[in-house]
C-alpha cells in the first residue's frame, strides 16, 4: 500500500481563507477588526522566524498583529505588566508569549497572568481544565490542526484506537483529550513505554510528536492507518526538515500519512488565526466560525 499525502499546506490556506471571510464579516456587520498580540523576549533565531511569520499571517487575513519584542534581560514583573496592559485593551483578541521563555522567567506564571478569554495558545490553566473536563475552551493549535486533518480526512473518528506518541503540554496531553473528546480510545505512549512498536502496531490513528527524528518506522504502523506526523527536526549532515516519522517506510504501509514539511507545519498557524477569531466571537456574544474550533 502506498499512503495519501495529507496536504497540510493546502488544508491551511483553506482554513486561512475560512478565517478570512469571518474577519471580513465582523468588519462588515460589527465593525471589529480583531487583534492578536504576540510577545518575544530575546532573540532565539527560531523563535524570530515563527512570530515574524505570524504577524504576516495575521495581517494577510485582515486582522490586526501587534508584535512586542522584549530583550532578553526583561524582568518578570515587567513582562507580566506588558500582559495586564494587552489584558485589558480592547483592541487585542488574542495574546500569544512566545515560548520558551529565557530561563530567568517562570513560563508557568507568565502564561497564567493571560486572561483566559485571550489565551489563543490555550495554555492556560482555565483552558486546560476546560479542555479535560469537555467544557468550551481555547484550543492549543498544533492539536486543533492536527484534529481538523483527522476529520477532514475520516468524517468521524468515533471508536477509532489513537495512539499519541509523546505526553508535552503543547501536543501530546491536548490532542489525546481532543481524540478523547471525538470518542477515540487513546492511548498515550512516552520514552519510558515497553515495546513502544508493538503499542503503535495497534492504532489506526498515529500521533507522533516526541522530538525525535525518524523514530517511527513503517513496521510499527498497523496496515491502513492514519499517521500524523508532528515532528519538525533537523539532522546533522543532512539538508531539509525531518519528522519524527521515517515518512518513506511508513507511507509504504500506511493509509494515510502528513509530510514534514507541508503538513501538521502550516495548520499550526492557521489554527492560531482561527482561534483568534474564535475569541473575538466569544467576547462580543457572537456566533462562533464553524468549522474552526473543536
Ligand atoms: N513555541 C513552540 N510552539 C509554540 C506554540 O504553539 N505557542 C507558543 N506560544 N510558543 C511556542
Amino acid at each position: 500500500m502506498t499512503a495519501t499525502i495529507i496536504d497540510g499546506k493546502a488544508f491551511a490556506a483553506k482554513v486561512r481563507g475560512q478565517v478570512a471571510e469571518h474577519v471580513q464579516r465582523l468588519k462588515d456587520e460589527h465593525g471589529l477588526t480583531p487583534g492578536l498580540a504576540v510577545v518575544l523576549v530575546g532573540e532565539d533565531p527560531a523563535s524570530q522566524v515563527y512570530v515574524r511569520s505570524k504577524g504576516k499571517q495575521t495581517v494577510e487575513v485582515g486582522m490586526n498583529s501587534y508584535e512586542h519584542k522584549l530583550p532578553a534581560d526583561t524582568s518578570e514583573a515587567d513582562l507580566l505588566a506588558l500582559i495586564e496592559r494587552l489584558n485589558a485593551d480592547p483592541a487585542v483578541n488574542g495574546i500569544l508569549v512566545q515560548l520558551p521563555l529565557p530561563k530567568h522567567l517562570n513560563s508557568d506564571l507568565v502564561i497564567n497572568a493571560i486572561d483566559p478569554a485571550k489565551d489563543v495558545d490555550g495554555f492556560h490553566i482555565s483552558n486546560v481544565g476546560l479542555l479535560g473536563t469537555g467544557q468550551k475552551a481555547m484550543v492549543p493549535c498544533t492539536p486543533l490542526g492536527c484534529l481538523m486533518m483527522l476529520r477532514d480526512h475520516h468524517g468521524s473518528l468515533s471508536g477509532m484506537n489513537a495512539v499519541v506518541i509523546g505526553r508535552s503540554n503543547i501536543v501530546g496531553k491536548p490532542m489525546a483529550q481532543l481524540l478523547l473528546g471525538d470518542s477515540c480510545t487513546v492511548t498515550i505512549a512516552h520514552s519510558r513505554t515497553r515495546d513502544l512498536p508493538e503499542v503503535v502496531r495497534r492504532a489506526d490513528i498515529v500521533i507522533a510528536a516526541v522530538g525525535r527524528p525518524e523514530m517511527v518506522h513503517g513496521d510499527w504502523i498497523k496496515p491502513g492507518a492514519t499517521v500524523i506526523d508532528v515532528g519538525i527536526n533537523r539532522i546533522e549532515g543532512r539538508n531539509g526538515l525531518f519528522g519524527d516519522c521515517d515518512f518513506d517506510s511508513c507511507a509504504e504501509v500506511a493509509g494515510a500519512i502528513t509530510p514534514v514539511p507541508g503538513g501538521v507545519g502550516p495548520m499550526t498557524i492557521a489554527c492560531l488565526l482561527a482561534n483568534t477569531v474564535t475569541a473575538t466571537c466569544r467576547a462580543n456574544g457572537l456566533a462562533e466560525p464553524q468549522g474552526l474550533t473543536a
